[in-house]
């Protein structure tokens, strides 16, 4: 194998420019060359790219966003799109392909394996909802954003003795607001894995009202509801006033930090030596400290299971 291309897909996530910067130096010392391509699937079938040198990513590896732009491109499901893709690729000279994104990026990779174009997906996502691994790239620095930005809250919550809402992303997911609230000290955590009972939102907030605490900070994962629909229900049953934070687009943004760095670090050298050793239509992930390789459709056949372990104990120390 002597050259091929990297691309970022879909919503962003801080360490994805890590991811890049490995793989074009892990290719770099296996004597091969990397094309990156802007703007994800779109750039791919608009021929948006461009060769990657080592000095090309140099200084990006503290850098949250993308070196190489992302885009969500619809249009790839379609056959006569893909085989653009694949005809852009193959006049370039290309011979594989890592694409760096969430587990709908990694269904346009599948359908390019299936038209015979060797691809390698590493997961990146603030949501850390792809099958098959523990952890995605991104979701460790949005964790900690999210406990800064909680963290924050809890001071003015305090002074002003309100309850306050957070509302944090994770689309379908529950982990970013999950491990959120179990490193933020959050007196109850909303999840779409576990069944919403406002029965007992209101329970654990009049408990917590009984011995004595003033102030409260719950939070609630997107894909449950918004904060503000949280805040009327809350109002409608049991008259209690809240202040809704809704902390949004900054969850994507920011410098990664240690944990994601070497994780994509990792992630993207590992990609490389799969391409390499000729393994085609295989997902990156990490299972206990080590990373592994699986088969991209694991990623979208199965469904994400959150740490319910990781509930309960929320639960238990919120009392
Ligand atoms: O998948 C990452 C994510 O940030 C989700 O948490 C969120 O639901 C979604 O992307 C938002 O996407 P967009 O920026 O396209 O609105």
């Amino acid at each position: 194998m002597k050259k091929i291309a990297v691309l970022t897909s879909g919503g962003d996530a801080p360490g994805m420019n890590a991811a890049i910067r490995a793989v074009v130096r892990k290719a770099k010392v296996l004597n091969i060359e990397v094309i990156g391509i802007y703007y994800g699937y779109q750039g791919l079938v608009e021929g948006q790219m461009t060769t990657l040198q080592v000095g090309d990513v140099g200084s990006i590896i503290q850098r949250g966003g993308t070196k190489l732009y992302s885009a969500r491109y619809p249009d790839f499901k379609q056959s006569d799109v893909q085989d653009q893709a694949i005809a852009n690729m193959r006049e370039a000279g290309i011979e594989g392909l890592i694409v760096i994104g969430g587990d709908g990026s990694y269904r346009g990779a599948m359908d390019l394996v299936k038209k015979g174009f060797p691809c390698i997906g590493i997961p990146a996502t603030i949501d850390n909802d792809v099958p098959g691994t523990q952890y995605t790239i991104g979701f460790d620095t949005a964790l900690n954003t999210v406990i800064d930005a909680v963290d924050k809250i809890r001071d003015t919550a305090t002074s002003h003795e309100n309850l306050f809402i957070v509302e944090v992303m994770g689309r379908d997911a529950g982990d970013l607001a999950l491990y959120a609230g179990v490193a933020a000290g959050a007196g109850a955590v909303i999840i779409p894995e576990v069944d919403f009972c406002i029965e007992d939102v209101i329970a654990r907030i009049k408990r917590g009202e009984y011995r004595g605490k003033m102030y409260n900070i719950i939070i609630v994962a997107e894909g449950v509801m918004s904060g503000t629909e949280l805040a009327r229900l809350l109002k409608e049953n049991a008259g209690i006033t809240t202040r809704v934070s809704v902390l949004g687009h900054m969850q994507r943004g920011g410098s990664p930090t240690g944990r994601d760095r070497v994780l994509a670090s990792q992630f993207g050298a590992y990609a490389v030596e799969a391409l390499v050793a000729g393994k085609k239509g295989r997902a990156i992930g990490v299972r206990n400290h080590e990373i592994v390789d699986y088969d991209l459709t694991e990623a979208f056949k199965k469904e994400h299971a959150t740490n319910l372990a990781l509930y309960t104990l929320a639960t238990e120390l919120s009392i």
